[in-house]
């Protein structure tokens, strides 16, 4: 098991976001986390990379393992940089003011810089010609679905082996949509392990093996694709009956 989330009790101050959630990924899978607004998605997520405060989620008690070892004392860098685990957040979260190529550029940061890069930037290019195209443009210059193509490329750049993505189709073209998404099949054949954070239920358990539905903190269902596609009380509150 690569990572694996148990009975995590999250909160906010006061506020109690997480009511003892669990949820596992396997090595290799695409695995989905769906609910509504508020339902935890996010702040599942943000336990598992904690995102400097004050955004940071404090764990009250259950444990987040990396290949059995507990990852609540592992600094977020170490994350990246030695367990191979990069963020898409939620909102893209790219540097406008830098151009394509110096968002890509930067991801590489805690890289071991005798590496030749050139080959990874060509398969950022090649999974999105779009970012090529523009690679010397201001990234805020391009178009919502272009930043998204650009926030997974950038996470790409960190050289990860697991990705973690919070509402990467939120506000795309349904186009661009099916496009991302046959884009994550894509690396996910290629040996990725996706951990996918969706609104879109259907959408989502198309392309996961497995998925978890969370409901005000909580795991309502859980299942492979198939049995929560078929689960009736899925099918009414998430995928329009
Ligand atoms: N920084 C914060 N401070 C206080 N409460 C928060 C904070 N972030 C989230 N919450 C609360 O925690 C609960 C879970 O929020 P979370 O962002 O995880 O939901 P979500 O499933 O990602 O929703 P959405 O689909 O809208 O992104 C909500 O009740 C929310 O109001
Ligand atoms: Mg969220």
């Amino acid at each position: 098991m690569l990572l694996s989330v148990e009975n995590l009790i999250v909160k906010y101050g006061n506020i109690q976001a997480l009511h003892g959630v669990s949820f596992h990924v396997n090595e290799g899978e695409i695995v989905t986390l769906i609910g509504a607004n508020g339902a935890g998605k996010t702040t599942s997520l943000h336990s598992i990379t904690r995102l400097p405060p004050p955004e940071a989620p404090r764990v009250v008690s259950g444990d987040i393992k990396f290949k059995g070892d507990s990852i609540l004392k592992t600094q977020p860098s170490s994350l990246v940089k030695d367990l191979q685990v990069a963020l898409v957040p939620e909102g893209r979260h790219i540097f406008g003011n830098l151009s394509v190529m110096e968002n890509l550029i930067l991801a590489t940061y805690s890289r071991d810089k005798d590496i030749d890069f050139s080959n990874e930037y060509k398969r950022i290019f090649d999974l999105f010609p779009r970012l090529e195209e523009r690679k010397n443009q201001r990234s805020e210059s391009l178009s919502g679905g272009e930043q998204q193509m650009l926030a997974v490329g950038r996470a790409l750049m960190t050289g990860c082996t697991f990705l973690l993505l919070d509402e990467p189709s939120m506000g795309l073209a349904p186009v661009l949509k099916y496009e991302l998404f046959r884009t994550l099949k894509r690396l996910n054949e290629e040996g990725m392990t996706i951990l996918l954070i969706e609104q879109n239920a259907s959408l989502a358990l198309n392309l996961a093996n497995r998925g978890y539905v969370l409901d005000t903190g909580e795991v309502a269902a859980e299942g492979t694709s198939e049995e929560l596609l078929n689960n009736p009380e899925v099918k009414k509150a998430y995928l329009g009956g």
